[in-house]
């Protein structure tokens, strides 16, 4: 500067300030005020420091009045463009390129429901947890031998036709109780835990079982079981009876009458199937009910002494001359079915959200 006239010293300031509101105007990081900071304003080497340093050297005594007003007011501005730096944050663009549209309508996180399956086993197993029962699980995919051969079904028994099943592959040279294959029904489970607890037992037993029945609208490959099973002193067929027809009336209505047909089973003598009232249409007799008044349900009976004899091999106590016991046999979708007038077994499993979404 070698001016120091009015006219030369606003131009001299006005320059500085420019540059100086320039590279302000072009931060856009923390880093960035800070070095716009330490190059205006900094103790030594700051551009401020070298205009008051070498300006205020040069000019004549009778200048420095007038520079010095200059300077302050320059100081001022320069702190002011820095102070808005620093509130100013992320730069506009920064700003656009993370604007979200607040008028758009937000994700909706569908709320979970228990399957119409699991609802129904649910009931069921509580209506007998309400009686003392007690809840057991067992393996899917089970030997032979629990499949089977316990519950009294022997090799080559013509009862295992009506359970076909999937089997496992390459057990060729192991002996056939030993094989593994998809269980039939829950059943098994009745042995697994007689085995681990002597009498008294009051258990059922939900599941999944697997059989090779072609589909249809009351069939499926796949389907849930809830097995029973109670061993004590003294149980009876009335004890079966009363048991049943207190359940029947807890799942369907206290209106719902029971009765009991001879039937076989190879793990119960005697056995029956359980008939309740038809419940679409009271017993007078409808569409649902083929006309007959009454809906077949489950199987059931008391406990063959030759199961027994397979659990004594283990648990001596259960000796059938001391001890007897009931059992029976539901089936989950059965009752699903009926309880919400569900014609196609399919629909369980086919995980159609506009099927599912009537039961959330
Ligand atoms: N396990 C039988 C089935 O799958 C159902 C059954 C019937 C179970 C009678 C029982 C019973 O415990 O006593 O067809």
């Amino acid at each position: 500067m070698t001016a120091f006239d009015e006219a030369a010293l606003d131009q001299a300031f006005a320059q500085v300030e420019g540059q100086a509101r320039e590279e302000a105007a072009a931060i856009a990081s923390d880093e960035a005020v800070e070095a716009y900071r330490l190059r205006w304003l900094g103790r030594k080497q700051g551009r401020l420091n070298d205009v008051s340093g070498r300006w205020l050297k040069a000019a004549p005594p009778e200048a420095k009045k007038a520079l010095g007003l200059r300077f302050n007011a320059l100081k001022t501005a320069v702190e002011g463009l820095l102070d808005t730096a620093k509130g100013a944050g992320p730069s506009d663009a920064a700003l656009a390129a993370e604007a979200i549209d607040i008028s758009l309508p937000g994700t909706r996180r569908l709320t979970g429901a228990e399957h119409p399956i699991t609802k129904t086993l649910n009931e069921i197993v509580s209506v007998f947890a309400g009686l003392g029962y007690s809840v057991g699980v067992g393996p899917e995919v089970e030997t032979d031998y629990y499949n089977f051969e316990c519950m009294n079904f022997p090799p080559g028994h013509p009862a295992r036709d009506t359970q076909d099943t999937l089997v496992i592959a390459g057990q060729d040279r192991k002996p056939q109780r030993d094989r593994l294959l998809l269980r039939t029904h829950t059943s098994p489970v009745q042995m697994r835990t007689m085995e681990m607890q002597p009498p008294p037992v009051r258990i059922v037993i939900p599941g999944k079982v697997h059989r090779n029945d072609a589909a249809d609208a009351t069939h499926s490959p796949i389907f849930h079981q809830v097995e029973g099973l109670c061993v004590d002193t003294n149980i009876t067929f009335s004890d079966l009876k009363g048991t049943l027809d207190y359940a029947m009336k807890a799942l369907f209505g206290s209106s719902v009458k029971t009765r009991f047909f001879p039937s076989f089973f190879p793990f119960t003598e005697p056995s029956a199937d359980v008939q309740i009232s038809c419940i679409f249409c009271g017993g007078k007799g409808c569409r649902k009910c083929k006309q007959s008044g009454w809906i077949e349900l489950l199987g059931c009976g008391m406990v063959d002494p030759a199961v027994f004899a397979f659990a004594a091999e283990k648990q001596p106590a259960y000796d059938s001359k001391k001890i007897s016991g009931f059992a029976f046999g539901l089936g989950v979708e059965r009752i699903a079915m009926m309880k919400y007038g569900i014609s196609e077994i399919g629909q369980f499993f086919a995980g159609d959200m506009r099927f599912l979404g009537q039961f959330a």
